[in-house]
């Protein structure tokens, strides 16, 4: 098994990491694009019923999610905001060691940290907070508004500065990659998706609006949350707030 820094996840990760230099480099692509759908020609097609089976809360949820990043001044509850980050990372279930999640992990090993940027929350201070999974709790790391900071961050997307909370998503590499190795970041990735997904269709569900962010400059990003981006580093984030 390689050390964690000899895996090919963790090169991938740290040699495709945004800083102001890198940027404009990064990003121009050089791969031929491919076209958006794909449509197989004579072949038989099979159509569905019109009434196809369904849930329709789920399905109600699934059409009307968007992202959106038009968030007013308006604070959203705390409540409403500790049901988002059930939805993401809340513990439904304790089976042996593994304590099962909302959302499905490799292995059971949970290797996401959510933390958060609050900016208008009702009935706690702007700061920065870690979710507490086990005793779901916030855990306040700094009181004070980091929302110009977060807007930085996240390559100056403004809404990032207007949304009244963002989760911050990290991966503590070490706790997959000790079973999976160089696999390891696909399943890293795959959980933060599943996560991430939850919590859109939970905003959806409260009527509030949210918007899924992964431009970031990743150490900008992890120094505000004082994690190292070797053992620990930030992968993706979700802006929230309430509509104007
Ligand atoms: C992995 C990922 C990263 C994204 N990053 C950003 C981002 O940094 N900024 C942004 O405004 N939207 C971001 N989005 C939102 C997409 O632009 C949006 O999902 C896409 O345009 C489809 O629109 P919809 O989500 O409303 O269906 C991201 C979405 C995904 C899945």
């Amino acid at each position: 098994m390689p050390e964690l820094k000899q895996t090919l996840g963790y090169e991938y990760l740290q040699s495709t990491k945004f800083d102001r230099q890198s940027l404009f480099t990064l990003r121009k692509s050089q791969v031929d694009p491919a076209p958006l759908m794909k449509v197989y020609r004579d072949v038989p097609r099979i159509s569905f019923p019109q009434e196809a089976s369904s849930n329709r809360d789920l399905q109600g949820l699934l059409s009307k999610r968007r992202s959106r990043r038009d968030y007013s001044e308006h604070s959203i509850d705390l409540q409403d905001l500790g049901f988002l980050l059930w939805s993401c990372q809340g513990i439904t279930e304790q089976r042996g060691r593994l304590y099962l999640r909302t959302a499905p992990s490799a292995g059971g090993l949970y290797p996401i940290e959510t933390y958060l940027a609050v900016n208008k929350v009702n009935g706690i201070s702007p700061g920065l907070y870690h979710l507490n999974v086990r005793d779901f709790v916030l855990e306040q790391l700094v009181e004070g508004d980091f929302s110009s900071n977060l807007e930085q961050a996240c390559l100056g997307q403004k809404f990032m500065a207007q949304s009244a909370v963002s989760l911050i998503w990290s991966a503590v590499l070490r706790r997959n990659m000790a079973k999976y190795g160089h696999r390891g970041l696909r399943y890293i990735f795959m959980d933060a998706g599943h996560i991430c997904q939850n919590l859109l269709l939970a905003v959806e569900s409260l009527g509030l609006a949210g918007c899924p962010v992964a431009a970031f400059f990743d150490e900008e990003l992890n120094s505000m949350f004082g994690l190292s981006g070797e053992e620990e580093s930030v992968i993706y984030s979700a802006a929230v707030g309430i509509s104007k």
